[in-house]
This record gives C-alpha cells, structure tokens and sequence, in this order.
C-alpha cells in the first residue's frame, strides 16, 4: 500500500507515471475508449484506457486481453492501476490518468448500490456500501474537518479534553430518554451528556471539554433526531454565562471557516453555496430572549402556519426555523422559562421563572445545535432541584460536592456534532452526518 500514490496527490505528478491502489466507482465507454471512476478513499479521480496504446505497449494478444478486461470491470471491483498523469481542465477533479497498467486485486459482483436513483431505505440498509458513495464521502470529509477544527479552537484557548464515563448512574438530562442497561444486577444508564463529569473537570483543571458519544432513548421520528450522537461540551470555570456565548459564537465560526478553507471541493460535491456560510462568519449573531421570541412568534402568527404558542411552551421546530429565518443568521434564544430545562441551569438573579441559559439556533431551519448554561453553584437550591426533577440525591452526591468545596461561577455548553454537520453541509436529515446512525427503528447495520 505504501507504494501507491493518493489520488489527492496527483497534482505532483503531472507527466509522470503512478500506480494507485482504488476501486471501480463507475464505468462507460464506447469502442476503443474505456472512462473509469477511481475512488481510494482520499478523492475520486477519471482514468482513460485507450485499446491501441495497449496494442502497441504490449503487442496484439496481451494488449488486447488487458484492455478487455478493464471494459468488463464490474462496479467496485478493486484494482492496482498504472498511468500517466495528465493535467485535464475539462474534469471536475482537474486531472486524469492515462491508463498503462492494470491489475484487479479483488473482484466485485453484483454490486447492489449501482448508479441509478435507489430509496433511502434501501441505501440505510446498505450503509456499510453507501459510504463510499461520492455525496457520503463529502460529508464524512466535512464532519473530519469539525473535529480537527474542534481540537485546534479548544486547544489554543487553553482547555484540556476531558473524557466522561459512558456508562453512568444517572439522568441529568431527564429520565424519559434513558436506555437502560444491566450492570451487574444494578440499572446502568447510557450517558445523555458529559457534562457533569465536565463541571467536575472544570473545577480540577479550569477549561475543559468532552467529546463522547451521547445517547437519548427518543422516540421521536424527525430529521434532527439520532438515538445516539457526538456531543462537544466545553466546561469553563470563573466564566459567566455573557463569556460563555463569545466562545460558543467564535467556536461556531471557527468550524464553519474551517470546513469553507479545508473542505471546498466537498462543499462543492454537497452543492452548498459557500458565500452563505461566509456570510454566518462574518456577521454578529443574533441574541434574542424566550420572552421576545414568544411575542414575537405570536405577532406573526396570523402569517404564519405554526402552532400557537403561549409563555412556557417549548419551541416545535417550525417555531425556531420561523425565527431563524427571521433573522438570517445563528440566533440565540436567551433565558428559557425554568420548567422546560434540565435541574442544573442557574436561577435568573431577578426572576423566579427563568434561568440563565441560551440555545443557538441555526438558520434556514436546521434547529438547535447548541444548548448551554450557566450552572446553579448553590447547594442548597441544587439539593431541591434534584427532589423537585425526582432524581436520586445519594447518586449526585458527588455533584453536589463539587458546590460545597469552592463552588465558583462556571458555564458551558454542547454542540451536536450532528446537527453541526447537518448544517454545514446543508444536508436534508441528521441520519447521513454520522457513518452508522442509531435511530428509532434502526440498529444496522
Ligand atoms: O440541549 P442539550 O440536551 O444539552 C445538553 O445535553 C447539555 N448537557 C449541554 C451542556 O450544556 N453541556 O443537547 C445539546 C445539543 C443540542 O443542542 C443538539 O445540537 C444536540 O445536542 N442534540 C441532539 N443531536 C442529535 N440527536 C438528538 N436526539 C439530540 N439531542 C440533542
Ligand atoms: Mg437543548
């Protein structure tokens, strides 16, 4: 393997002869003409086989017997091919290779992804297959590009990553969306987030983030809903709720400019159009409270055809594409009503029905990609909540230390992983922005 050129390097090689390790995306042709599709996992790349340079290479019978057998190469066959490469402007990638050589490494027969139109189902039952299609490669590379760009934004402000447990005793996120597990003979629950393993990270090593695999048993069947998806929590001692919305806002930006500078010719496949995205990086977001936004939905809703909404309701989600798209660009939605979020958010110093915490909404209806908080650092009111949300105080004891040794004020937050490529992509549904995605009503493959 060591050997073979990446088809993402042929640039340097122009006019010189290489040998790539790739499969048969695709195949046409027509009489001594035969266009093969390479993929090897770094790019797609078109190679040209001509039946008379065979000949004359490699004499009539062996020549001809070569160039036969790359005309019946079936779809995704593997192969060791040779050629020159030639700077090429009329394809997409730029480059094409002149075909000198072939060998197929492992045959492929009755490929069943073939380039027609198939039916999702059919394409999620073969996930396994479809990954290595043209648009899943794009966005795996985008989703890659987040994660490097995710280290490198923590990593240069100083935080540590931090890894929380998977396996935990408790429902911080609230107890309808458990899965449950034995342990033992004890109940085991699949984390819903990292973050109070975070807050205790925060107060041993001041910044810090998680990156895990996060699980919600939801029964919900919609296009922004995974059983099981990739959270970044970052956990930041002595920081305000105020501070922590500059992270979450130049964090946000950082991806996005990441993916527009290292993954144009993805966002090229998607057919995303790049001059919105810069524009998401170059413009403030928006901050609004609950309250205006309520008022503000029902101002509009005679115009509009969302549910009618009342102080104290959750937002559905045409409630947040309406006010997204309303504002063009990533908005956050300040201070929800205390009711509809999780036991550990921090009380509004003024107000005894909200608290301090915002979620960000991206714009042209991709919904909530980020929840986030300041977190409640007095003891006595956490020890309430956990009654009031039913939860166990002996299995928080240990959250609860954190406020009874130098509780200090501390905020942070979690990006779905996800929702963020979902976006960024402009892709129609989550279940294509992680390589095997757990749903209501699937487990393979
Ligand atoms: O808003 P959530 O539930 O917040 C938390 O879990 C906090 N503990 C985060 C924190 O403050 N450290 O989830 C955070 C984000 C959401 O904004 C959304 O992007 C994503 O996680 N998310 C999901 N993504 C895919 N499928 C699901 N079922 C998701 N549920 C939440
Ligand atoms: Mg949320």
């Amino acid at each position: 393997m060591t050997n073979y050129t990446s088809i993402i390097d042929v640039k340097n090689y122009v006019d010189q002869e290489i040998t790539i390790g790739a499969w048969i995306a695709n195949k046409s042709g027509k009489g001594k003409l035969a266009f093969l599709q390479l993929r090897d996992g770094t790019a797609f790349f078109q190679a040209v086989a001509f039946k008379p340079n065979f000949i004359e290479k490699y004499g009539e019978e062996v020549g001809l017997a070569k160039f036969e057998t790359i005309k019946h190469l079936a779809q995704e066959t593997s192969v060791q091919i040779t050629g020159f490469v030639k700077a090429d402007d009329r394809s997409k990638f730029g480059y094409e290779l002149d075909v000198t050589d072939i060998e197929v490494i492992g045959e492929s027969v009755d490929y069943p992804i073939t380039p027609k139109d198939h039916g999702t189902d059919f394409l999620m039952d073969n996930r396994h297959l479809w990954l290595r299609s043209r648009k899943q490669h794009a966005i795996m590379l985008v989703r890659n590009e987040i994660i490097r760009a995710t280290y490198e934004f923590f990593n240069a402000r100083g935080f540590i990553k931090i890894d929380s447990p998977i396996l935990t005793g408790s429902a911080p996120e609230g107890t309808t969306e458990l899965f449950e597990t034995d342990y033992f003979g004890q109940p085991a629950f699949l984390s819903q987030t990292g973050q109070l393993y975070a807050e205790a990270g925060a107060m041993a090593f001041g910044k810090v983030f998680t990156f895990g695999p996060t699980f919600r048993a939801e029964k919900s069947k919609t296009r922004r809903h995974l059983t099981e998806f990739w959270m970044i929590e970052p956990e930041m001692a002595f920081t305000t709720h105020e501070e922590s919305l500059e992270v979450q806002e130049a964090y946000v930006k950082h991806i996005i400019k990441a993916v527009i500078d290292n993954q144009t010719s993805a966002l090229t496949e998607l057919e995303r159009d790049i001059t919105v995205l810069e524009n998401y990086v170059n413009t403030p977001f928006k901050k609004i409270t609950y309250d205006d936004a309520v008022a503000l939905l029902q101002e509009n809703q005679a115009d509009n055809d969302y549910e009618k909404i009342e102080w104290g309701d959750d937002f559905g989600s045409p409630h947040e594409t309406w006010i997204s798209n309303h504002f063009g660009v990533p908005t956050f939605i300040l201070n929800y009503p205390k009711a509809i979020k999780a036991f550990y958010m921090k009380p509004h110093p003024t107000r005894d029905d909200v608290v301090i915490c915002a979620d960000l909404l991206a714009p042209e209806g991709y919904g909530e990609i980020i929840g986030g908080s300041e977190r409640a650092t007095d003891y006595e009111y956490l020890k309430e909540k956990l009654v009031e949300f039913g939860l166990s105080e002996t299995e928080y004891a240990w959250y609860l230390d954190l406020r009874k040794y130098g509780s200090v004020p501390h905020s942070g937050f979690g990006l779905g992983l996800e929702r963020a490529v979902t976006f960024i992509t402009g892709n129609e549904h989550i279940r294509e922005a992680i390589p095997f995605p757990r749903l209501l009503h699937r487990l393979k493959p």
